[in-house]
């Protein structure tokens, strides 16, 4: 009898394994579902190398391949292993190449049918740090660097060489791969946001505060009303290049809030784990979310 080779891809992010439970929930995921897919898995596993390399350890052993791009906790430093982030960039990458997971480009092919998976590296953009910044002013914010523990834990000291942000270092390891030719579909994938609209619930409040004079007004039960994540959800750069490698899908994380959206011709999909206080808020599931099966590219639940 003929065997037929079925080939998915599923996607996740923000699995947050130093929480038992999150790394409990993805390490009693099915070992036998998975075996001839592929996981892409959107940053923020944990900042802990060992605890990285038992969950990617682990998910080798469910899926036939794994690729991974790191988000902002990967690159916490706090300890003295490594001098800066960028230093442990280079130790995530060494890692994920001795265990066998994927961090460039990879073709994944079932059959007649194949599929492109481009990580895009990038950072986010503070609103002083130019145009292409997701910033949106929120009424009664107060920015203090202790709101956001990257800047207690990134460390970038001379690390970044010409470039004059994290965001323009990031998105500057992605040269080889938007030159490369493509002779099949893409879903590119990044741990940061690459749009405005994706920040908001509706389709209505992205319209809404996705313009440049936009005010998020002040809400009664904001639990951090002095904090405008918006400051540090992503960069439009991202989103530049994802247009620029023709990319079908991307695949995205960090904000916690799972999302579906179609948007002038591209599919973007968030699929976090999260944290367990945040259930309320995050949407869907937390299990691997299919975006690619034997051809078919997952359709938009919203589109703009
Ligand atoms: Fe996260
Ligand atoms: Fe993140």
């Amino acid at each position: 009898m003929p065997v037929t080779f079925m080939s998915r891809v599923f996607a996740i992010s923000d699995l947050h394994v130093d929480y038992p439970e999150n790394m409990q929930r993805m390490l009693s995921l099915s070992d036998r579902d998975y075996v001839e897919d592929t996981l892409i898995i959107a940053g923020d596993v944990t900042d802990s190398l060992d605890k990285l390399a038992l969950l990617l350890n682990g998910m080798l052993k469910k899926f036939n391949q794994v690729t991974f791009i790191p988000g902002n906790h990967e690159l916490w430093v706090r300890d003295d292993q490594h001098h800066n982030s960028i230093e442990k960039l280079r130790a995530i990458r060494e890692l994920c190449d001795t265990l066998g997971v994927h961090t460039e480009r990879l073709k994944v092919t079932a059959g007649q049918e194949c599929v492109w998976l481009v990580p895009l590296y990038s950072w986010y953009r503070y609103p002083e740090e130019g145009a292409e910044s997701l910033f949106i002013a929120k009424q009664g914010e107060k920015w203090k660097p202790v709101l956001w523990l990257d800047t207690s834990f990134c460390k970038w000291h001379d690390a970044l060489g010409q470039h004059q942000s994290a965001a323009d270092y990031f998105l500057s390891l992605n040269s080889t791969a938007l030159h490369a030719e493509y002779d099949a579909p893409i879903i590119s994938f990044s741990h940061f946001l690459p749009r405005k609209e994706l920040v908001f619930k509706t389709v209505d409040q992205a319209l809404q505060f996705s313009h440049d004079a936009a005010l998020i007004p002040a809400y009664p039960k904001d639990p951090l009303p002095l904090f405008n994540f918006t400051r540090v959800a992503g960069c439009r750069g991202i989103d530049s290049q994802i247009r620029r490698l023709g990319a079908s899908v991307h695949i995205y994380g960090h904000q916690h809030r799972n999302r579906c959206r179609h948007i002038d011709g591209v599919t973007y999909v968030s699929n976090c784990v999260g944290y367990a206080r945040e259930q309320s808020v995050l949407g869907a599931s937390a299990e691997p979310r299919l975006v690619w099966d034997n051809g078919h590219m997952i359709e938009p639940e919203d589109s703009i």
